[in-house]
């Protein structure tokens, strides 16, 4: 097995990151809620992308280049932090941005993550609902070359098996923390979206032998598909790790029942769950990912599926800037 230490990596987050009780919001539900604050990695308002971005950002200064581009919806998270971890490191950014039906109209368009963007100096192409980003993405590139920059492509959400390292990172972190604190965890749940952090995590688990199941709450398709697409890079990444890919057998579980209408579009039950977590424990998760994900918890919680005073790990992973795009649904 190669050790994380082999990889390399340029250090752009504030961690370890707390993991702490959700003390009120624990007792409303009878279940024992911790949370892992990766909504605190610092860089640019923090968030899961930092750690994907400490290996992705090495690679392209090992390969020499001058230019980060990246691909995402026009409040990415991963955008943002892309643009902030290319800015501290020399680096142009280029986003390529992709309209998303459905979304409030007031704010969507210049607040939340694209301010930041802006802020942090990036070059940012937005693309048309109709039109095709893999078509714009593949002429920003023809354009940087034809001006003799040398671009690194980082794939949507950072999510690919080096990229997902970062979360193998934060299962160590995880454990250290766990094991001080003498608490078990007897699941994990996330928000689950272009496959890096669930696979990640899954990957650091099965490196440390650590048996705790891992659900990731879907934001933009059904359980079964993002099934797959979790299985996959976790095998992408086992390899990457040397370690055998049928470890990854049984281990993908995740739940399609909470993102509603598609991807980035409001439901209810995340407006409930944002609000609640906000009055009971002051803590702001984010409209598109974990306000889904936290809805997903309560109602398991709710259902008896999650069973009382279990010890229940949910990762916060940022982007709670988003909110601010979303204000007239609040
Ligand atoms: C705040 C937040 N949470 C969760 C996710 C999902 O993580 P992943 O894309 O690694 O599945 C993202 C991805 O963009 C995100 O921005």
């Amino acid at each position: 097995m190669h050790q994380l230490n082999t990889f390399a990596r340029i250090s752009l987050s504030h961690s370890p990151t707390p993991l702490e009780k959700l003390p009120r919001l624990s007792a409303y539900l009878g279940v024992n809620i911790w949370v892992k604050r990766d909504d605190c990695t610092g860089l640019a308002g923090g968030g899961n992308k930092t750690r994907k971005l400490e290996f992705l950002m090495a690679d392209a200064k090992q390969k020499g280049a001058d230019t980060v581009v990246t691909v995402g919806g026009l409040q990415s998270n991963h955008a943002r932090q892309t643009a902030a971890a290319a800015a501290k490191l020399e680096l142009a950014c280029e986003l390529v941005l992709e309209d998303v039906k459905g979304v409030p109209q007031r704010d969507y368009y210049h607040n939340g993550n694209i301010l930041l963007n802006q802020l942090c100096g990036a070059k940012i192409h937005r693309v048309a609902v109709q039109q095709s980003s893999e078509h714009v993405l593949a002429q920003v590139k023809a354009d940087l070359i034809s001006q003799g920059k040398i671009p690194y492509f980082i794939p949507l959400g950072g999510s690919n098996a080096l990229g997902s390292l970062g979360y193998v990172n934060c299962v160590n972190e995880i454990l250290s923390q766990s094991n001080a604190m003498n608490i078990s965890f007897d699941q994990i749940l996330l928000a689950t979206g272009s496959a890096g952090t669930q696979a990640g995590i899954l990957a650091g688990l099965i490196a440390q032998q650590q048996d705790i199941p891992v659900l990731g709450i879907c934001v933009s398709r059904s359980g079964l598909a993002q099934q797959t697409l979790v299985e996959d890079l976790l095998k992408q990444t086992l390899t990457l790790m040397d370690i055998d890919d049928s470890h990854s057998v049984g281990k993908v579980k995740a739940n399609g029942e909470y993102y509603g209408e598609g991807y980035g579009i409001s439901t209810d039950k995340m407006v409930q769950a944002l609000r609640l977590v906000a009055q009971l424990e002051g803590l702001f998760l984010d409209p598109v990912y974990t306000g889904k994900a936290m809805a997903g918890l309560i109602d398991l919680c709710q259902q008896g599926v999650i069973k009382l005073e279990q010890n229940i790990l949910f990762v916060h992973t940022g982007g709670s800037q988003g909110l601010f795009a979303y204000s007239e649904v609040f």
